[in-house]
């Protein structure tokens, strides 16, 4: 029997702005819409995981949910508020947790180098991130929550004050000009280079190199091989992490973006490629899981779960971080979402490259908050494949990265058919205002 589909509907407000505000039954109609614009659906037998996490008591379970691949139906999906309606567009606003976001087109994590050793963002940062802020939500580039697990040269930090304070003026600008402002927070785990980190070794969940190169301030070498972090060391992962979130918030940032994708420390732990560990936090998909579940969970007892979100990669397959085998990757991610939904944070950022897949479908449908969406490096995300995500309720928003970089102004010139500008690769991670702030907004 096909699963239920509840979707909301949107009502026009005063402001001339569709507003999710209640729910109704029109599951018949969505599933015929929805069935007739995708791809018949692939059949992937699931495993759903279930582990005791003592942090967060037992993660739930449903045996005997429908599972994807059990026949004859569309994805099954879950009565959420988030659900949007036949007639949602990138444009309509969309309440995540205690994000209002005014449309749909959120802008992509971003790490851009523009810092200087001491990692505090500069005048450059604000002017960058304001210029974007009509995005319905900003994700600043992910910023190392201590200089022991700083990623890259140029990257900012949220480690100390004086971060926190160039922070504030970023967040200041970007209120002023009415968007919202989330930081990424990243440990970069074995992906340092430890002319980085003032005296720390790279650590990672097991001593194994990343198999390819590392960036530092002496330029690019190949990784070397980590030092593997004790068990005992764990709760100082977590206070990281917690107290750079404590500091994103009180300088006035919206929310924080964990982390746990693109083969940075918490998707170490994710995949079991790189994570041989023996303890709690290694072995079985759910004690993989763990770590980005306690820091989630640390995070949103610190701050508030509706300030607090993740972001995933599951298979991206990137930095050595492997995730090729099916059953193990859901086992993972039905125990993280799982986890997750205990705390109940205000979105599920996913990046994976097959969005119409079943994979993405099964996940939206575990996941009990907002669910972002974004199909990865191999081809910049455009307006088609945008809008595609949220008007054919593959997720409540897209997350948009090259294109937020060439124009500031995306959301308008996609709202008005206007010419794009074209993103330039060379300046991604160069120096200085070429590349960064000089896009032309459209006339
Ligand atoms: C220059 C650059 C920097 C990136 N930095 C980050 C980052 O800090 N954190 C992150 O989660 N993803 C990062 N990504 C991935 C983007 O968030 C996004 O997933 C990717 O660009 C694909 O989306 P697009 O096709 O819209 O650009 C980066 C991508 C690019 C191009």
């Amino acid at each position: 029997m096909c699963h239920m589909t509840l979707c909301s509907v949107a009502q026009r407000h005063a402001d001339g702005r569709n507003h999710i505000s209640h729910t109704c039954n029109i599951r018949l109609l969505r599933s015929r819409m929805f069935a007739a614009k995708r791809e018949p659906f692939r059949s992937t037998p699931l495993t759903i995981a279930e582990s005791p996490n003592p942090l967060l008591g037992r993660y739930r379970n449903t045996p005997g949910a429908p599972q994807v691949g059990d026949g004859g139906c569309e994805p099954q999906r879950k009565d959420s508020p988030f659900m949007t309606s036949p007639m949602t567009s990138l444009f309509d606003p969309l309440d995540a947790g205690d994000l209002h976001l005014d449309n749909r087109v959120t802008m992509a994590a971003l790490t851009r180098q523009r810092a200087g050793e001491d990692g505090i963002p500069t005048d450059l940062h604000v002017e960058y991130y304001s210029q974007r802020a009509s995005a319905g939500l900003v994700v600043t580039e992910g910023s190392f929550p201590a200089f022991s697990n700083r990623a890259f040269p140029g990257q900012a930090g949220i480690a100390t004050d004086e971060q926190a304070a160039g922070w504030a003026r970023v967040a200041e600008a970007v209120h002023a000009k009415g968007g919202t402002l989330v930081m990424q927070i990243m440990h970069g785990g074995r992906t340092s280079h430890p002319d980085l980190l003032r005296g720390a070794e790279p650590e990672a969940p097991s001593a194994i190199a990343v198999g390819g190169p590392v960036r530092g301030f002496s330029g690019k070498a190949e990784g070397g091989v980590p030092r593997e972090l004790g068990t005992e060391e764990i709760p100082r992962i977590i206070e990281e992490f917690t107290s750079a979130a404590r500091r994103a918030i009180d300088a006035g940032v919206d929310g924080v973006e964990i982390h746990s994708a693109n083969g940075y420390l918490l998707h170490e732990f994710l995949g079991a490629s790189s994570n041989h560990r023996t303890d709690a936090y290694g072995g079985s998909p759910e004690n993989r899981a763990r770590l980005t579940t306690e820091v989630v969970a640390a995070v949103a007892a610190e701050i508030g779960a509706g300030r607090t979100a993740v972001r995933i990669s599951p298979e991206h397959g990137i930095q050595g971080v492997l995730e090729d085998d099916r059953q193990d990757v859901l086992a993972t991610y039905d125990a993280l979402i799982d986890g997750l939904n205990e705390v109940g944070p205000a979105y599920l950022s996913v990046l994976h490259k097959d969005i119409d897949g079943d994979l993405v479908a099964h996940l939206r449908g575990r996941f009990d908050g907002a669910f972002l969406l974004n199909s990865g490096f191999s081809k910049i995300t455009g307006q088609d494949e945008a809008s595609h995500i949220v008007e054919d309720d593959l997720a409540d928003a897209a997350v948009v990265g090259r294109n937020l970089i060439a124009n500031p102004d995306l959301v308008r010139r996609w709202r008005d058919g206007l010419e794009l500008n074209v993103p330039d690769q060379t300046t991604f991670y160069a120096p200085g205002a070429k590349g960064y702030t000089d896009y032309a907004f459209a006339e």
